[in-house]
């Protein structure tokens, strides 16, 4: 979910919208606004996109203070009702949450005894809880504070009082927050991109901090009431870079950025002798750890698979992979010195931040790798390094991807050199290379059109199959595949097929195999006649140097040891034709959000 808060001298709801609008990668379910007058607090909400709110927004109301929420559902199914804001029985207070309050039904039970509820959120429950100890003669900031001290989970908070048309009362915890600054205006919202169109001029927060703003002064403070001072940052993000452009889709966009990024990534580590670097503290911190555990989720945790190789390979420290929302409960016998690094586009991932917390608390260091410079993961680990991927819009990650596989990359390639290891080739020019194979491959896209059409247009399942490192690829692939075009598919590690999956195969089923190694490549083509001979339909992406008749489309060589750089790239490709085949919200797919700041 994300939300957005204006107050200031103009008419909120544009802005609102708009920044709802820059927010819907967190959630598109539902949506709403709240807008306060001199005549009271009137709310907006419609399930669907921002698109269908702007709609029934009455655009006669001039308002100069608002909230607004676009909601990714966790409690209650989406619908008008559960949309967010929500309000008090009184009407007289209004609020937007992103967050879980995981002791709401205990809250309800002990608090609210006879209120009737109007939605099944959990959200609510804290509105009301507001509304009871205001009535019990609290001020609205004590009620507000009451009832955060009281709640358990995560939250971010925007609270309207429709008796007090100049404040808007915020808090956080756990989910992210930010206050942005103007000339007698002031905002809120849950990533500066969102209010970017109005400021640039940005005050972190910090978990149990609470914010009262007016449009002409912030005051941020603790639960205690003590007052906290912190100056403003300037949001290094072009507005430029959150366009679309000429593009159709982001997705798209972000897949022909891959070669930019690559470029713009070796320039950012450059060193002044030409050679790669990453800050002495890191390198450090790398080489003093006897174990790297690396902790990530969704396309992050592909690229951490990729990451173990290349540190493993390059650098001779083990490496174990972990998905972050599992780490919790089968946390493995850690060794003596570990490092843990997190992987996260976003930077807001909260099953990611759930285990950095308590791995800080169980003393241990960590490194973010993160596309977002003052995330959350970035701010509370002891090392940061950027992806400098520039804003990734679209739900299903691609250049993020390839970034992180860069980024692994020199982590693993300056380790090893600060180990005294010879890695054998130079990731400067072997990088550049990987840059200009991308853009062979993102001018390849007529081809795989045509591919996409011809093996994924009609079909219920494709699987994708892969050996050594290629498996890992198929993983993404996969992902890739089933998030935007919702064909049912999975990656599979060539030699497993036979142990089970394999009786999945059916006349016609799309099978995608890729052969970038030489030391599988018999064995890949091995698996697909053996699918192939149960009717299987295969396509099959080599290498050039490896490949051979039967193949559907070879791939530039790059060093081997950077095959996912470049074998993902089609598969981003077809991905993104096959889900435009089948009329696919290419950006927005269903039941998805790009950041889930929710466990
Ligand atoms: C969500 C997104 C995925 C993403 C994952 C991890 O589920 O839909 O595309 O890979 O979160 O996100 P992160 O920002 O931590 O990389």
């Amino acid at each position: 979910c994300g939300i957005v808060g204006y107050i200031g001298n103009k008419d909120s709801k544009e802005i609102l919208l708009k920044g709802l609008e820059k927010l819907e990668y967190r959630g598109y379910d539902s949506a709403g606004i709240a807008v306060m007058s001199n005549e009271g607090v009137q709310v907006f909400k419609e399930k669907g996109r921002i698109a269908d709110l702007r709609k029934i927004v009455d655009t006669s109301v001039i308002a100069n203070a608002g909230i607004g929420h676009t909601r990714w559902a966790t409690h209650g199914a989406p619908s008008t009702r559960n949309a967010h804001p929500h309000r008090s029985g009184t009407s007289r207070f209004t609020l937007v949450h992103n967050g879980v309050i995981e002791n709401y039904s205990e809250l309800q039970r002990d608090y609210l005894q006879g209120v009737e509820l109007q939605s099944d959120t959990d959200t609510e429950v804290i509105v009301q809880m507001i509304d009871l100890f205001a009535n019990e003669g609290l001020s609205t900031l004590e009620a507000f504070c009451k009832t955060l001290t009281l709640l358990k989970g995560s939250y971010a908070l925007a609270l309207l009082d429709e008796e007090d048309n100049e404040t808007i009362y915020v808090a956080k915890n756990k989910s992210p927050l930010l206050v942005g600054l103007g000339d007698m205006f002031n905002v809120v919202a849950s990533d500066a991109m969102a209010m970017l169109q109005v400021t640039d001029q940005f005050v972190e927060l910090m978990d149990k901090e609470i914010v009262i703003v007016k449009k002409d002064e912030v005051t941020i403070q603790n639960l205690k009431g003590e007052t906290i001072s912190r100056s403003p940052y300037k949001a290094e993000l072009d507005a430029s870079d959150i366009e679309k452009g000429t593009y159709p889709h982001y997705m798209l966009k972000e897949i022909d950025e891959q070669p930019l990024v690559m470029r713009k990534i070796i320039q950012k580590y450059q060193d002044k002798n030409g050679g790669l670097s990453i800050d002495s503290e890191i390198v450090e911190a790398i080489t003093a750890a006897d174990r790297v555990y690396i902790i990530a989720a969704g396309t992050s945790y592909h690229a951490g698979l990729v990451g173990k190789q290349m540190i493993e390979k390059l650098a001779g420290i083990p490496v174990e992979v972990h998905i972050s929302s599992e780490f919790g409960y089968n946390m493995p016998i850690l060794s003596e010195k570990p490092l843990f690094v997190f992987i996260s586009q976003s930077g807001e991932t909260a099953d990611s931040r759930a285990v950095l917390v308590q791995v800080k608390e169980m003393g241990y260091p960590a490194l973010t790798i993160t596309n977002v410079p003052g995330s959350t993961l970035s701010r509370e680990a002891d090392y940061t390094l950027l992806l400098h991927a520039g804003p990734e819009i679209a739900v299903a990650s691609t250049k993020a991807y390839t970034a992180q596989l860069a980024v692994l990359a020199i982590v693993a390639e300056v380790s090893a050199k600060s180990r005294g290891r010879e890695i054998g080739f130079d990731l400067v020019q072997e990088l550049g290379i990987v840059a200009n194979a991308m853009e062979a491959l993102c001018d390849s896209k007529e081809i795989m059109e045509h591919i996409a059409r011809e093996f994924l247009t009609v079909t219920r399942n494709a699987f994708f199959i892969g050996r050594a490192v290629d498996y890992y690829v198929c993983l993404e692939g996969a992902l890739k595949l089933k998030e935007i075009s919702y064909i049912q598919a999975e990656g599979f590690a060539g030699g497993e097929l036979k142990h089970g999956t394999i009786a999945l195969i059916e006349e016609g089923t799309p099978v995608i195999a890729l052969a970038t190694q030489e030391n599988v490549n018999l064995s890949i083509r091995g698996n697909v006649k053996e699918v192939a001979a149960r009717g299987a339909n295969p396509c099959i992406i080599s290498m050039k140097g490896l490949e051979t008749d039967e193949d559907t489309f070879v791939l530039p060589v790059v060093h081997e040891q950077l095959t996912p750089l470049i074998s993902v790239i089609p598969l981003q490709l077809l991905a993104y034709y096959a889900a435009l085949h089948r009329d696919c919200d290419v950006d927005k797919p269903r039941n998805l959000a790009k950041s889930v700041t929710v466990e």
